[in-house]
């Protein structure tokens, strides 16, 4: 079968392609664009719709399943320049690492001349804490994730490094100000061990999100609770390891009692609010058998 692959913009055709079976999904349709068509971007920077300004079809996807047959118009959209999926978190997470250990040493550029001030017990702890989940991060996005993404946009990569950068800068400045004043030692020790559950409970539903997807594949699966009590949380939401991520980033902002950690910890909340919520939409489309229960990230709330 013939189907056509048109500009979504102007709606001028870039030209056709021959297709020997419809059971071929459309990861396999945007290779074979990228070889027959003339003038086409790369196949990891196109993204074919039905409709001009309709959805991105789903990678998976057969053209049979998404009723596509001789003749069909489909629209190709340029993503524009891509850079590898793990590139991006790689670059995003080694930044806060080398930021706040920088900022942590007090430089002169900062602070000045700090030889007589002492760093407190609170801001060697809160180095620890922010190197530990860096740390983490690094290690699990090179030996825990299964992403089913190879790719994304260039852009992503100078907005998520500005962010995770930025905010780094930001709050490191302040926990490590020599005139820094650290609350009391039981609500430091207290927050710290909050903390380090949390953390606990986010690598406990990363190592569980992994077992769900067989190596090399890009299976999605309803997820559950295993042997591990940390996973229970998904009795009570879609993204527990959001959850966790937020508890860690309120128990810091507790312990540092440090008002840029707060809005870190909230601008974090917010954006895994939004993407928990997405998340739990497409969970209860894809499975009809998905726990009616469940909500999104915040148990009996949201
Ligand atoms: N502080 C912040 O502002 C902030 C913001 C965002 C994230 N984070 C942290 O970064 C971590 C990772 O974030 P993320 O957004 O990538 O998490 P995610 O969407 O939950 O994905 C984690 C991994 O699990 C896979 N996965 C998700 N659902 C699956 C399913 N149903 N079946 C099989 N595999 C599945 C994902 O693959 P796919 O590639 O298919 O999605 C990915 O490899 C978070 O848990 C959090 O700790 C922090």
């Amino acid at each position: 079968m013939e189907v056509e692959i048109l500009n979504p913009k102007t709606s001028k055709p870039y030209g056709k392609c021959n297709i020997e079976s419809p059971k071929i999904t459309v990861s396999e349709l945007r290779q074979i664009i990228q070889k027959q068509i003339k003038n086409t971007p790369h196949a990891d920077r196109i993204s074919l719709k039905l409709e001009a300004k309709g959805k991105t079809l789903k990678d998976s996807d057969t053209l049979e399943k998404l009723g596509v047959r001789n003749g069909t118009k489909l629209y190709l959209k340029d993503l524009g320049p891509q850079i590898g999926w793990s590139t991006v978190f790689l670059a995003e997470y080694a930044g806060p690492l080398a930021v706040y250990l920088w900022v942590y040493q007090r430089p002169y550029i900062f602070y000045g001349d700090t030889t007589d001030a002492v760093i407190s017990t609170t801001a060697h702890i809160a180095a620890a804490c922010w190197t530990l989940h860096y740390a983490k991060r690094l290690l699990e996005t090179i030996f825990v994730h299964r992403f089913s993404h190879s790719t994304m946009p260039i852009r992503n990569l100078f907005k998520n490094c500005a962010y995770y950068w930025g905010f780094t800068a930001y709050v490191a400045f302040h926990v490590n100000h020599p005139l820094f004043t650290p609350p009391c030692l039981m609500q430091v020790y207290g927050a710290l061990a909050g903390f380090i559950l949390c953390e606990l409970g986010n690598f406990s539903i990363h190592i569980n999100l992994r077992n769900l997807r067989p190596p090399g594949s890009k299976v999605r699966k309803i997820p559950k609770p295993d042997g591990n009590p940390l996973t229970k949380l998904y009795n009570f939401v879609s993204c527990p390891n959001y959850t966790y991520e937020i508890g860690a980033w309120v128990f810091f902002s507790i312990m540092t009692s440090c008002i840029p950690a707060g809005l870190f910890a909230f601008a974090g909340a917010y954006q895994m609010t939004i993407w928990a919520l997405g998340k739990h939409r497409n969970y209860k489309k894809e499975f009809n058998d998905y726990p009616k229960s469940r909500k999104a990230i915040f148990p009996f709330l949201l």
